[in-house]
């Protein structure tokens, strides 16, 4: 893309915003009470202040920062800690507060970046980590998310997150060993103990959610949710609504392809994780040029790029819903931070909803798998 066209479409900045709740108004970018500068629209500012939102009770910058991407056994390669621990703090510095990591992404050096980044801002934030893997060797053998095995994972993840506390602790998959009630339980005492604030759950079957959470009140939701992936459409939404949980998308810019970063001509190295995604198949990646199409050209018509734009439609599907895109790039962070000043009207919802569900978008996963266990 030339650059001329990047400054038209302006790269909207985390200027103040007036709201949080659903975006419905016409789109308009507001910084203060009066509009921003080509200028400031193209990078964001250290000043800004990013609105805030609600996961059941627990307050967040309504886009987080996903940490999964900075190091290896990710879609990334792996990135210098110095490097990440530069991207965490200008996050931070830009008016992120919610950060998402997790003991298995590495395994375990994502956390100690987050770890190593928070070390003089730790207060500013809400550190969200996620356990229930088994790991041997470094590498993911299985789940294990027995209470003596829970316990012991968190204390190697707070001595990793150089904290005494982690504020949103999900199970990151469900064991289906272990009764989801016995995971509740045993995060209920943590959280007595003052070692753990709320608790969350990652692709969990509806049953299990409803189970959990009348043991322990279920804060957050992180399911996989993008315009490309759109499974927990299917009453997962619903269930959370009713029951005051809070969603967090993962992968919410379709691990950079709502970014606009690939096309049909991309192939990944051999050793690559996109050759496990069918999405990503050469077959996957044509297909889907359609959607990016659709993007660009929406994109185009609000002025935004597609990262924003796929970003900020999330957020205006529900006001509990709060994205965390992984980035590695300073730059790239700036540009996804604009997505919180864009607003859609209803109308605009409307039609963009009914372009999207004349796609039919390849390699996404069944209807039905929605309400079970991943
Ligand atoms: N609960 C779970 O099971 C689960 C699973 C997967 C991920 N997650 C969490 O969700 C987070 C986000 O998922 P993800 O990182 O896999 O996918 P994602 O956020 O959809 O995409 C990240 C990729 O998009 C690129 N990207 C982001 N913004 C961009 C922009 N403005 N322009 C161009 N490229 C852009 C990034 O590359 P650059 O680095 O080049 O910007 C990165 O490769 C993870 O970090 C992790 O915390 C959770």
């Amino acid at each position: 893309m030339e650059k001329s066209k990047i400054n038209r479409r302006g790269f909207l900045t985390a200027g103040a915003l007036a709201t949080t709740a659903m975006a419905i108004a016409p789109m308009e970018f507001v910084k203060g009470n009066g509009k921003i500068t080509e200028e400031d629209r193209f990078t964001a500012n250290d000043k800004s202040s990013i609105a805030k939102r609600k996961l059941g009770k627990l307050e967040v910058s309504s886009i987080g920062l996903g940490c999964m991407s900075m190091t290896s056994n990710s879609y990334n390669p792996p990135r210098d800690k110095n490097a990440m621990v530069k991207v965490i703090r200008g996050a931070v510095d830009l008016g992120i507060t919610f950060l998402d990591t997790a003991e298995v992404y590495g395994p375990y050096t994502s956390e100690e970046y987050v770890g190593e980044a928070l070390k003089p801002i730790r207060n500013k934030v809400i550190l969200a980590s996620k356990l229930g893997f088994k790991l041997e060797n470094g590498k993911r053998t299985g789940r294990d998310s027995r209470p003596e095995s829970i316990r012991k994972a968190l204390e190697g993840m707070l001595s990793r997150l150089q904290t005494d506390r982690i504020d949103l602790l999900y199970l990151h998959r469900v064991d289906p060993q272990v009764p989801i009630e016995d995971v509740a339980g045993t995060v209920k005492d943590l959280i007595s103990e003052g070692k753990v604030l709320h608790f969350g759950l990652s692709e969990a079957s509806h049953e299990n959610i409803r189970k959990a959470h009348r043991v322990q009140s279920v804060t957050a939701l992180q399911n996989e949710y993008s315009l490309l992936e759109r499974v927990h459409e299917n009453g997962t939404l619903d269930l959370c609504e009713e029951l005051g949980i809070g969603f967090v998308p993962w992968c919410p810019v379709a691990r950079g392809f709502l970014a606009d970063k690939f096309n049909e001509y991309t192939r990944f190295a051999p050793e690559s994780r996109f050759n496990d995604v069918k999405s990503f198949s050469p077959e996957g990646i044509s297909s889907n040029m359609v959607l990016i199409d659709l993007v660009r050209e929406w994109s185009d018509l609000k002025g935004v790029t597609p990262s924003q734009f796929s970003l900020a439609w999330l957020m205006a599907q529900k006001p509990w819903i709060v994205p965390i895109p992984g980035t590695t790039k300073l730059h790239h962070l700036k540009e996804n931070i604009g997505a919180v000043n864009i607003r859609f009207s209803s109308a605009e919802l409307k039609d963009f909803r009914s372009a999207l569900e004349k796609i039919k978008v390849f390699g996404v996963r069944p209807l039905e798998s929605a309400s079970k266990d991943l």
